[in-house]
């Protein structure tokens, strides 16, 4: 017993009580204080704490530092077995090698075998360097074993700290990245190799700080102001998401009644076209309790894409944001509604979808940097996803983004409409010129025929109508009974089946 205390002892040293602080004095907890953080009290079982680093030239026997930077081991989180690893940056910086490596890959391994989630803290200066190509090829088991675990287990990392090399390659394969302000970083090579590379000068938080990868690159989907936010943060996901491919979301009951009607939906939306309203607002009025969970929320705030539920079910909501670039899909927004929505329909989790958006982004800068491969994405996204799917017009629904947003034709389950719905190829103004460009050029008072004729089109065809006649509108609903009617269609999808074609795997534009 006196020999496993000890042993229990050394493993729980980490680098050190000098390093501890070190990290403390950084705002920086320890790896066994963040899992303590995440998961429920009491419920953490370690695995391998025993295991030393293999380089055994790095230090004498004795010295070891049992569990070699990194803490393994399974726990629950509202109940719910999750599988977790936490680097530990008191021992060679959290960097990998091969024993490191070799702990992370058993716990990956259980919790693909298992079907739980696996959610990683990231504190590591990448490959450990004493340990060479070894260290590599740990990383690459990492590596693989997130992509066979893609779309089979919701993977989940947090960064808590300088991660470099490998320590951002895995992250960026999971499916969210969370970071924490001022003590977390990413980067594919420190600020000391970029300055010997390309003579910059540049800090860790310019590099790849939380905010540059919350609002700037979109490598992180959430940024919170400190770790313990962080923990909460990552609890409230996964309490949005199933623990596998094969599993519902849990369900969470509600007093929000689901007959509830809202009268402010009736005039939210600005009678004259050009004005924004806010989105937000439309769906915290739609969804249980007001109560969403944003992804990426700094950035491509065109598009926004959020967990909530709907009568206690998990959803998936991507809307436009007319308060920011009117709406309108860029490259930005494409890629991130993209991936939320290959995320939902991995995991059964149902998309709803409120539109209202101008159209593509036009211009050299979008069209450019490839506007056409990868607004596609979203397209491909919507079309191959079999969850159910509802869709809500709200007010604009132009050209190519009409087809995307989750159309009918792209096997939409329920698509309404609020009697605001303008759909057509292009806004008015936009027609009028092209369609009557002559008479404008020869009339007496061009702007007052302009006028005349934008009334006319609008009436014509910027309406819900002609996409109603045609059953491309399964309805156009009261905006005030957007809940009820949304729940009700939820529940009649309850049972969906859908499938793709036999493939190995389709050719996503990427
Ligand atoms: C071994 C490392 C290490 C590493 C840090 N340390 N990184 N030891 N291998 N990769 C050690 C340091 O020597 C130091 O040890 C302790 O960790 C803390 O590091 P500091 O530099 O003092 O901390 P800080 O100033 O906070 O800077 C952190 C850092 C920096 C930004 C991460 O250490 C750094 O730039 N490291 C190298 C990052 C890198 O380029 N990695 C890429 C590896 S290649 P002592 O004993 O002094 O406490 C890779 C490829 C994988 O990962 C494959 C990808 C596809």
């Amino acid at each position: 017993m006196k020999r496993l205390e000890d042993m229990r002892a050394r493993s729980a040293r980490g680098g050190g009580a000098k390093r501890v602080e070190q990290q403390h004095a950084k705002g920086k907890l320890t790896a066994r204080e963040r899992i303590d953080l995440l998961l429920d009290e009491g419920s953490f079982t370690e695995l391998d704490a025993f295991v030393g680093a293999r380089h055994s030239d790095l230090v004498a026997d004795e010295e070891q530092i049992l569990g070699d930077g990194v803490v393994t081991g399974f726990g629950r989180i509202d109940g719910r077995i999750v599988y977790v690893f936490s680097q530990d940056f008191t021992v060679f910086g959290g960097s990998l090698a091969e024993a490191h490596a070799a702990k992370i890959v058993k716990v990956m391994d259980l919790a693909l075998r298992n079907g739980a989630p696996i959610i990683g803290f990231n504190d590591s200066g990448g490959a450990r360097i004493q340990e060479g190509v070894v260290s590599l090829g740990g990383y690459a088991d990492i590596f693989l074993r997130n992509v066979m675990a893609s779309g089979v287990i919701p993977q989940v990392s947090a960064i808590m700290g300088p991660c470099a090399g490998g320590a951002v390659y895995s992250p960026a394969i999971t499916d969210f990245v969370a970071m924490v302000s001022d003590t977390s970083y990413m980067f594919v090579t420190g600020p000391n190799v970029v300055k010997t590379v390309t003579h910059e000068d540049v800090t860790q938080e310019e590099l790849g700080g939380a905010s540059v990868h919350a609002r700037r690159s979109g490598v992180a989907h959430f940024e919170t102001s400190d770790e313990v936010r962080c923990a909460a943060l990552l609890r409230r996901l996964v309490s949005f998401i199933p623990s596998n491919n094969l599993d519902a979301a849990p369900l969470v009951p509600t007093d929000d009644p689901i007959d509830r009607q809202d009268a402010e939906l009736d005039t939210l939306v600005p009678d004259q076209a050009s004005k924004a309203y806010d989105m937000r607002e439309v769906i915290r009025r739609v969804v249980d309790d007001g109560n969403t969970l944003e992804v990426h929320e700094g950035w491509a705030q065109n598009i926004i894409c959020a967990f909530a539920r709907l009568d206690g079910r998990s959803v998936g909501v991507v809307a436009q944001q007319p308060m920011v670039l009117a709406g309108v899909l860029d490259i930005d927004a494409s890629i991130k509604a993209a991936r939320f929505v290959r995320f939902c329909d991995a995991f059964n989790i149902p998309l709803v979808t409120f539109v209202d958006v101008p159209g593509f982004l036009p211009g050299t800068a979008q069209e450019h940097a490839g506007i056409i491969r990868n607004g596609a994405k979203l397209l491909y996204a919507y079309a191959e996803a079999t969850v159910p799917k509802l869709t809500l017009i709200t007010r604009k629904a132009y050209g190519g983004a009409y087809d995307v947003m989750s159309s009918k034709h792209l096997r939409g389950d329920y698509n309404v409409a609020w009697p605001s719905a303008e759909i057509a190829v292009m806004g008015p103004e936009g027609a009028v010129n092209i369609l009557y460009g002559d008479e404008l050029a020869k009339a007496k008072d061009p702007n007052a025929r302009r006028a005349e004729l934008v009334t006319e089109y609008t009436e014509r065809y910027a309406n819900p109508y002609v996409a109603a006649a045609r059953g491309y509108l399964d309805d156009v609903i009261e905006p005030h009974k957007t809940r009820p009617r949304l729940i009700d269609a939820l529940r009649a999808l309850e049972h969906k089946r859908d499938a793709n074609p036999k493939k190995k795997h389709g050719n996503i534009p990427l």
